[in-house]
């Protein structure tokens, strides 16, 4: 059995981007493989967090993972703060890591730009997070596809270890959607949907209220013209607007523009929008009653004994290959 690996930032409400991303995938592989799913509280602390706002989102991630689909009798659910050899893995990983390879990552780049000070954290944010796959010799790692450059990062890393200290490391595969692997700005398709813009309509939360949901669909901008046709550098927009779409119904890019064919944008965004609406409904529902069960905390806790199983014994064996006392 192959084994998965993700996580997510508790560092805002979660996006239809995030869900179609990563947790529809997340759902789709905890039937046929060992799964480890996490909340990324540690990474989360890269940029300033409230302390009570990252207790709540900590648990709105988790909540929001079972709300989607994620049986936590099936996959292992945990906060990567709660198994402490995530941060032990994290530093063995930065001591491999160059200061060049590190400058380089995108997501580095964009999150430091513009900024008087930024933290070390952020810096080697990528060295934790090859610490966090490598821990559990994950195969798979689903993600959007931002986080290709973090992967070709973590085989790097698990490559050089294993060359320098012996085989211990598998290299992992980023899984990574066709379509909607990146969920565009619902008022800019140059920029990535993300939960930490302050601008609300730019993006769909997975806790957005059906009217709200409508009202920022219709108001989503559009490309000129009125086809409804998937072509993503001539109509970045509608495109983005086509792959939300997709994922939503399980209709194929196909099928939509043959459905929509004469018929123009108002049709399609309000069927847009009822599609939308139709996914996170039935999500929100759960939601409620997991948060209401009081059950997040008991969940986390036996995923992180769970998780510590597996992290113990990979830190283990890594720290002795690297030549510490035992
Ligand atoms: P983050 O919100 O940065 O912690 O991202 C969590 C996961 O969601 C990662 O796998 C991201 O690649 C994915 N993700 C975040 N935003 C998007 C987006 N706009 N489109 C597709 N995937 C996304
Ligand atoms: N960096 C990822 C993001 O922002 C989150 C993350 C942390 C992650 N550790 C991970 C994703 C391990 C996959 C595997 O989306």
């Amino acid at each position: 059995m192959k084994k998965v690996l993700s996580g997510i930032q508790p560092s805002g409400t979660l996006t239809i981007g995030n869900y179609i991303g990563a947790i529809k995938q997340f759902v789709e592989l905890q039937h046929e493989h060992e799964c480890y799913f996490m909340v990324v509280d540690l990474h989360a602390i890269t940029v300033p967090q409230e302390p009570e706002k990252l207790r709540e989102q900590t648990e709105m991630v988790a909540a929001l993972y079972i709300a989607a689909g994620i049986d936590p009798n099936k996959a292992c659910i945990f906060a990567q703060s709660q198994v402490p050899e995530h941060a032990q893995m994290g530093w063995m990983m930065s001591t491999l890591t160059y200061m060049g390879e590190l400058e380089r990552m995108t997501q580095f780049k964009d999150k430091s730009a513009g900024k008087a000070s930024v933290g070390v954290g952020l810096f080697v944010y990528p060295s934790l997070q090859a610490a966090d796959i490598l821990l559990y010799k994950a195969d798979l790692v689903p993600v959007g596809e931002d986080q290709k450059q973090h992967l070709e990062l973590t085989r790097d890393l698990a490559q050089r270890f294993n060359q320098r200290f012996g085989e211990l490391f598998t290299l992992p595969e980023p899984y990574i959607h066709q379509v909607g692997a990146r969920i565009m700005s619902l008022e800019d398709a140059t920029s990535k949907m993300s939960k930490s813009s302050p601008n609300p309509g730019s993006f769909i939360s997975m806790l957005d209220e059906p009217d709200v949901i409508r009202k920022k669909l219709s108001r989503a901008t559009t490309d000129s013209g009125r086809e409804v046709r998937f072509a993503p550098a001539e109509k970045p927009e509608i495109s983005n607007l086509m792959s939300i779409y997709s994922h939503c119904s399980g209709l194929s890019l196909a099928e939509i523009e043959a459905k929509y064919e004469g018929q123009g944008y108002g049709a399609f965004k309000k069927d847009l929008a009822e599609q939308v609406v139709a996914t996170l409904e039935p999500i929100q529902q759960r939601y409620k009653e997991v948060r209401a069960s009081g059950e997040i905390h008991e969940i986390l806790r036996r995923g992180s004994e769970k998780a510590r199983e597996t992290a113990s014994v990979t830190l283990r064996q890594t720290m002795e290959a690297m030549g510490f006392l035992m």
